[in-house]
Formats: structure tokens, C-alpha cells, sequence
């Protein structure tokens, strides 16, 4: 692993209850939303860099079930270490420690990439987009996914004072421009204070 400041941030994140805590009701809808997007997941193989402790890889996992796979990753070993714990009688999903740019993962082999509250975080985003273009199959999709709004997180980052004060959301014409440069195109997005914010692309 690189010297990246972000992995000993998010080590001591891991416990904290952003990252940790069960999801409630109130991830109901956003997850319902998310899983109109993705359609049926039964035997497909997914990519989720930046999985955290694994909550969303968790849903991911049963959703894919038994024939599927899901390939989640981060870069922090103590976020890795709890997804692997809470992952444990899943055997289709694997965690490595790894940034998802150092992934090896073979051209056209992944249906879905699902980046979730990540996007921000990587410091090179047309570099991220063009690996996620390059790992999907044709007519395969990203879906970009946060739990509040872009303006509340772009928020929440500036005013951290930590080695995230400058990870951002881009805007939606900036976006725009780092998918198509990618080769992906955009095919959804919201971005609400209620529901939170969803981007979905297809390459
Ligand atoms: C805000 S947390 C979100 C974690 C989880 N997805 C969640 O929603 O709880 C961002 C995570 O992305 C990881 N991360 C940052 N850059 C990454 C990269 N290039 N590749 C993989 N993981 C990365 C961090 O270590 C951290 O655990």
C-alpha cells in the first residue's frame, strides 16, 4: 500500500457510527431506489470499490446470491477487516485491501460497478472512470450512490479539516464530462435532499 494520508484516516473511521451502525428505516427508500436502477442482481458480478465495513456489500451479496460474485476492496485494512468479518458466510463476496485502480480484474468482466459514498475520495476521477469503464461489459453499468445530497456531503468534506476537506462531489456537467471522456453515459440522476443523490451510467 502506497503512503496514501486517506487509509490512516478511514482505519480510525471504521468504527465510527457513519461507517459501522446498522442501517435504519430511514435507508429503506434510498436502497429502493438504488435497487430500481440495478434491476435483478441474481448471478451477476459486481464491483463495489471502497465497500467500507461492508453494509452495502452485505445487501450486494445476498442480492447476487449463491452464482453471483462481488468484488469489493478498500483501501483501509481496518474498514477490510470488518467487511471480511461481516462477509464471512458469503462466499460470493471477496474483500481485498487494495485502491480499486490496482485491482486486477480482467476487461468486460463486471455487469455492475457500484460506487457508494467513494467517488469523492478518489484523488485521480477520470483515471477511476476510465478502469470502471475498462472492467465493465458492454451495455454494463455504474451506479454512483450517496446517502444524503451533493451539497450536504461537498459540505460535511470542506469543513472536516482532515485529509478530506477537498474530496468532492463534482458538479453535474463536470460529471458529465468525466463519463463521456470515459466512455460511459449517463442514463439517470437525482440529487435530493430527501433521497440523496444517484447517478446512473451505462457504458
Ligand atoms: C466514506 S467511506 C464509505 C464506505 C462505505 N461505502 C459506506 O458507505 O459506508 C469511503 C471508503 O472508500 C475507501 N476508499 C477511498 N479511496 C479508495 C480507492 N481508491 N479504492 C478503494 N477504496 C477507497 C476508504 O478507505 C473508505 O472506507
Amino acid at each position: 500500500m502506497t503512503a496514501n494520508p486517506r487509509v490512516a484516516f478511514f482505519d480510525v473511521e471504521a468504527d465510527a457510527p457513519w461507517a459501522a451502525a446498522p442501517y435504519g428505516a430511514d435507508h429503506a427508500p434510498k436502497l429502493e431506489r438504488f435497487f430500481a436502477r440495478t434491476g435483478p442482481l441474481a448471478g451477476r458480478t459486481l464491483l463495489e470499490p471502497g465497500c467500507g465495513t461492508g453494509r452495502l456489500t452485505e445487501i450486494l451479496a445476498r442480492a447476487v446470491g449463491e452464482h453471483g460474485a462481488v468484488h469489493a476492496c478498500d483501501i483501509s485494512p481496518r474498514m477490510c477487516a470488518a467487511a471480511r468479518e461481516r462477509l464471512g458466510g458469503l462466499p460470493q463476496a471477496t474483500v481485498s485491501l487494495a485502491a480499486m485502480e490496482r485491482l486486477p480484474l480482467a476487461p468486460a468482466s463486471m455487469d455492475l460497478v457500484v460506487c457508494h459514498q467513494v467517488f469523492p475520495h478518489y484523488e485521480d476521477k477520470a483515471a477511476a472512470l476510465a478502469f470502471v469503464a475498462r472492467v465493465l461489459r458492454p451495455g454494463g453499468a455504474l451506479l454512483v450512490m450517496h446517502f444524503r445530497d451533493r451539497a450536504a456531503i461537498n459540505d460535511v468534506h470542506r469543513k472536516a479539516g482532515t485529509v478530506v476537506e477537498q474530496d468532492m462531489l463534482p458538479d453535474l456537467e463536470a460529471m458529465d464530462a468525466l463519463l463521456t471522456a470515459a466512455g460511459l453515459r449517463r442514463e439517470y440522476f437525482s440529487d435530493d435532499a430527501t433521497l440523496g443523490y444517484l447517478l446512473h451510467a451505462v457504458k
